[in-house]
Parts: structure tokens; C-alpha cells; sequence
């Protein structure tokens, strides 16, 4: 049971920690990424918008500028001037596509491009218009498949028109300067989402480690291994919590050892009644006095010899002081009887293995010597009682004690027969190998008995169980 909660505690373990840490992390990465690419298309966006705005200001004040300086030279049909004029003005800036000064009846009097003068301007339908800039109009328009803004300023002068000023912005300008600008922020925005990547994994390992100690704490309270109180390093609600957890688990400690030595007085006082009532049993028959404890001495001196631990001899012992308890049930007239018993009696003295199952079931902490004293009478063979169990389904506790039972029984005397000796109880075991008693074992007991002192007196110790 405790295996399954520390396996079941140590898989819960791992999950909490990732679990939690997945869920943060799942949660705030996306919100982080979420926000660091609003606030690039925000900037990108004003950034962008501001070029354009400052891209369209420019070019409106050039071709003003063109505007005013074209009229008198207009007035005075000077075309050397406004060959200069717009010359000068179209190597001013690497972004001027093409700078025109038409006359009143929309023919071209000055271009950058000689080709283009005294011609009709030729006119493009407008993409899409960009604003007015005082007296000028800017409209995208498409050019031998090249797009331009495109200014018109009227040339007025002294209260006339007396033609119009055309300037073209490349577009291609615009792009180059917004492109160089997009990326420096999408180089700002890639380190700042690497930075969150990691925060995030930091965040989330801050805020769970503490979450994770505490319920590794709660399992390792839970599967009653030693306890380590859990730090609690922050000053926080989950500081708090960890501390109280602390003081509560070294309060359910306290009581909980305190409750296992109640447990484990309770149960040797309760088995202390037993052994009492094994040896008041044993007294009832002055044949039979001391029985239980000598079977006991010699199947645990058998068990220690076949290797047994001092827990498991301690369990043998209690279940051979145990094995005739359910004589307690057997009337006094057939326990005590001067002479050898009836069928019928043989029959009814049977009972007592199951009876003492009974007894022992009252205790739940005596179930474990239930299987060992039901057997006591089994046969190796299946021959024996109650339930023909036979070979190694008979525990080994009970193969143990019928051969100590048997030897006592033969080696004291009885009211219809005198005690046999040593040796010739043997040969009655050995005359049950293979039959009654575990071959291997009933060699091992004819080991023991011939190695051992005498009987003799029971030791106090015993008796006074
Ligand atoms: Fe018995």
C-alpha cells in the first residue's frame, strides 16, 4: 500500500511541477508573443506613417518652391531659366523622379527629360489622391509602369495662373526608407521575445518550485517516510502556507508515533492475554503442562536453523504458543480422559484447529496465525486435518510446529501411555517422513533434538508469558 502511494505521490510529483509550469508558460508566452506583436505593428506603423507624412510635406514644399520661382521666369519666357530651374531641382534630391513647369495651355515649357518640352503634359488617371498641401495636390499614380507621387502646384503671378508646376517622388524611395526602418524593429522585437522566452521559463520556475516542495512535502507526509519540513523561504501567502504546513505535519508526526506505541502496547497486552490463556490451557491437562512453550522453543530453534530472522521467529513463536488454542472449546471430560479416545472423540478433539481460527479471527492483528494454527494438524502427504492441505501449501510455520507437537506429545507421558525417549521419538518422526512431515524438514528436526540439551524444565521466561 505504501509502495503505491509513494509510486502513485512520486508520478503525481513529477506532474505538478510541469504541469503548473506548462500551464503558466502555455498561458503567458502566447500573451507575451501577443504583445510584442501588437506593440511592433503599432511602432512600425506610426513610424511608417510619420516617413510618409514627411515624404509628402517634402515633395509639396519643392514643388511650391518650383511653383514660385517658375512664374516669372514663365511671364518672361525665359526657358533657360526654367531649364535650370527644374534641372537644379531634379539633382537637388536623389528622390525626384521628374520635374515639369507646363504654360496656361497645359504644354510642357521646362523638363527635366528635353523630350518632354512643348509637348501636351501628358496626364495619367490618379491610383489613388494623398492630400492637398496648401495650394498643392498629391496623387499616387503610375508612370511607365513606375509609381510616383505626384505634386501639381498652380504658377500664379501677380493675382494670375499662368501655368503649372508637376513634380514626381519615386515611391521606390519610400519603400527603401520604410524597409530600413521595419528593420531594426523586427531585430529590437526578435532579441525582446527571446529575452520573454527565457523570463518566461524563469517565471514560471519561480512561482512553481515553491508550489512543487510543498506537495512533496504533503507525500511525503502522506507515505510516512521520515519528514523534512519543507523551507519556506518567501515572505508571501505561499510562505505562510508552507509554514503552517510545516507546524501541521509535526503535529500529525507527534501523534502519529504517539498513536503507534498505544497500537503496539495494545497489541502485546492483547497477546500477553493469549499466551496467558495458552498456558492456563495447558494446565488444565497436568499431562500436557508447558506444551505450547516447549513446541514453541523447538520449532524456533529449528526456524533459527534454517535461517529464519528474529521477526519471522518472533511470529513462529506466537503462532506455536497459539496453535492449541481452540481447545479452549474441547470439554473437559474428552481433554482430560484417563484413556484413549473413541473415533467419535477423535473426531470431535479435531474441531479444535478450526475453533482456534476463530478465536484468533476476534483480533485483527492476530489474523496472520490464522493459516499456521488451522494447519498444525495438516498431513505433507494431504492425509491430516482439517482441509487435506498437503506439501509446501501447508505454511512452513505449521510443518514446523507438527513436528514439535508430535515430539512432545511422544516424548511425555500420558495417563494410558508412559513418555517414549528421545530416540525412539524420533524413529516414530522418522517412520512419518514423506508421510505426515516434510522429508527435509523432519531430517532437520532429528538434527536439532539429537544436538540439543534436554527439555528439562521449561525456562521461567516461558512460563511466565
Ligand atoms: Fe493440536
Amino acid at each position: 500500500m505504501k509502495n503505491e502511494e509513494k509510486q502513485i505521490g512520486q508520478a503525481a510529483g513529477g506532474k505538478i511541477g510541469t504541469g503548473i509550469r506548462l500551464k503558466l508558460f502555455s498561458f503567458l508566452l502566447p500573451l507575451v508573443f501577443l504583445l510584442i506583436a501588437l506593440v511592433t505593428w503599432v511602432v512600425t506603423e506610426v513610424t511608417e506613417s510619420a516617413l510618409r507624412r514627411d515624404l509628402l510635406q517634402r515633395g509639396a514644399a519643392i514643388s511650391r518652391v518650383v511653383a514660385l520661382s517658375a512664374g516669372h521666369s514663365l511671364l518672361a519666357n525665359d526657358p533657360l531659366g526654367l531649364d535650370r530651374l527644374v534641372s537644379e531641382t531634379r539633382s537637388s534630391d536623389p528622390d525626384i523622379a521628374f520635374v515639369a513647369v507646363r504654360d496656361a495651355s497645359d504644354i510642357v515649357v521646362a523638363h527635366d527629360r528635353v523630350s518632354e518640352r512643348g509637348k501636351a503634359y501628358r496626364h495619367v488617371p490618379p491610383l489613388l489622391p494623398l492630400g492637398t498641401f496648401g495650394d498643392t495636390h498629391a496623387d499616387e499614380v503610375v508612370r511607365d509602369g513606375r509609381r510616383y507621387i505626384e505634386y501639381t502646384t498652380p504658377i500664379s503671378f501677380a493675382g494670375r495662373r499662368v501655368g503649372i508646376a508637376s513634380l514626381g517622388l519615386s515611391m521606390e524611395g519610400l519603400a527603401a526608407a520604410q524597409r530600413s526602418i521595419r528593420r531594426p524593429i523586427i531585430a529590437a522585437a526578435a532579441v525582446i521575445l527571446v529575452v520573454a522566452f527565457f523570463g518566461t521559463i524563469l517565471l514560471s520556475s519561480y512561482i512553481t518550485t515553491p508550489v512543487k516542495r510543498l506537495y512533496q512535502g504533503v507525500l511525503s507526509l502522506g507515505s510516512g517516510e521520515t519528514f523534512q519540513p519543507v523551507p519556506a523561504r518567501s515572505s508571501d501567502e505561499l510562505g505562510d502556507l508552507t509554514r503552517n504546513f510545516n507546524r501541521m505535519a509535526e503535529t500529525i508526526l507527534a501523534q502519529k508515533t504517539d498513536l503507534r506505541k498505544k497500537a503496539h502496547q495494545l497489541e502485546e497486552s492483547y497477546i500477553s492475554m493469549v499466551r496467558v490463556i495458552a498456558a492456563s490451557l495447558d494446565a488444565r491437562d497436568p499431562y500436557t503442562m508447558g506444551h505450547s512453550t516447549r513446541v514453541a522453543r523447538m520449532a524456533c530453534e529449528l526456524g533459527r536453523r534454517l535461517g529464519m530472522e528474529e521477526e519471522e521467529l518472533m511470529h513462529l513463536e506466537r503462532a506455536a504458543i497459539f496453535h492449541d488454542l481452540g481447545k479452549i472449546q474441547t470439554p473437559d471430560e474428552l481433554l482430560l480422559k484417563g484413556e484413549r479416545l473413541t473415533r467419535e472423540e477423535e473426531e470431535q478433539m479435531k474441531n479444535h484447529s478450526a475453533d482456534g481460527t476463530e478465536i484468533l479471527r476476534m483480533a485483527p492483528f492476530l489474523h496472520r496465525y490464522i493459516p499456521v494454527v488451522r494447519a498444525h494438524h495438516e498431513w505433507y502427504n494431504g492425509d491430516g486435518y482439517p482441509d487435506g492441505t498437503k506439501g509446501d501449501r501447508i505454511p512452513l510455520h505449521a510443518h514446523l510446529i507438527a513436528l514439535a507437537d508430535a515430539f512432545d506429545a511422544m516424548t511425555t507421558d500420558r495417563p494410558y501411555r508412559q513418555a517414549l525417549s528421545t530416540e525412539a521419538a524420533i524413529t516414530e518422526i522418522m517412520r512419518f517422513r514423506g508421510t505426515q512431515f516434510d522429508p527435509e524438514l523432519a531430517d532437520a528436526f532429528a538434527k536439532m533434538v539429537r544436538e540439543m540439551p534436554p527439555m528439562g524444565e521449561v525456562p521461567l521466561k516461558s512460563m511466565a508469558l
